[in-house]
């Protein structure tokens, strides 16, 4: 049987009256690769956020291995070094290397040796392909090489679960690829993701289960042969069709 790791149960959030998650019911096996597509505006980012705990819900509840994700400060640092997050930004510091960006958040929250530190973090460079510019800084690489090591870096704290929120949206356009190849191959490891993108085909090809989200609302949650090759919500339709005809 799978093995629940996240359940998201009649989740809603609201910014003043303007309701942008409403009634949200997901849950999340290990293993899956769960990408999220929707129209601009759908709550997509605001449901990542509220995951990761950057935002809180006004109603609702998430659970992490059954246990009540809680606000309360020590546990949400462990909480993220267990479901961490990709942002479409990479938000690396400028200021260190390549590889002393995949050393801080193990060494500062996983308290784990130099040593070890070190060693994850070759792991994963090489994983994505940036270990030959470990001693490099970030202004000095381009956007996908940025991406890949924001990527390395995630991993670096051993996820059980990676959110990544439009990650190749920022990129130029020769630049998305080697960032979606190096997820593509994340996946076939058997990792957890939950990838919000605007790349169908991506979606089409790499996730196990595809969710189309509009107006707040899980208005379809399908395997992906199903949802773009024969959706069954009018809605999904209409936005396939606008996004092919785009
Ligand atoms: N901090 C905030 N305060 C007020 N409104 C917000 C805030 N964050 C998001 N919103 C609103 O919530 C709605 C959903 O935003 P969200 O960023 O989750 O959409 P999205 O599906 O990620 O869109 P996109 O594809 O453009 O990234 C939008 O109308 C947005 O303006
Ligand atoms: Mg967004």
């Amino acid at each position: 049987m799978s093995e629940k790791i996240l359940s998201i149960k009649d989740l809603g959030k609201s910014f003043g009256n303007h309701e942008v998650l409403r009634r949200i019911d997901i849950e999340v096996n290990k293993g899956e690769v769960i990408c999220i597509v929707g129209s601009s505006g759908s709550g997509k980012s605001t449901l990542l956020r509220c995951i990761n705990r950057l935002e809180k819900q006004t109603r609702g509840q998430i659970f992490y291995h059954d246990k009540e994700v809680r606000d309360v400060q020590k546990e949400i640092n462990d909480y993220r070094s267990k479901v961490g997050m990709v942002f479409q930004s990479f938000n690396l510091f400028n200021n260190m290397t390549v590889l002393e960006n995949c050393m801080l958040c193990t060494r500062k929250v996983l308290h784990i040796s130099k040593e070890e530190a070190f060693d994850r973090a070759i792991t994963h460079l090489k994983e994505v392909g940036m270990a030959p510019y470990i001693n490099a800084k970030p202004s000095m690489l381009s956007g996908g090489q940025k991406q890949r090591v924001a990527i390395a870096r995630a991993l670096c704290m051993n996820p059980e679960i990676l959110l990544f929120d439009e990650p190749t949206s920022a990129l130029d356009p020769e630049m998305v690829g080697e960032v979606l190849a190096v997820m593509k191959e994340l996946a076939t490891t058997g990792l957890t993701m939950i990838i919000v993108t605007h790349e169908m085909a991506f979606a089409r090809d790499v996730s196990t289960r595809t969710i189309f989200m509009d107006n707040g609302y899980v208005a379809e949650d399908a395997a992906p042969e199903i949802l773009f090759s024969n959706p069954k919500n009018a809605r999904t339709r209409e936005f396939l069709s606008r996004y092919l005809a785009g």
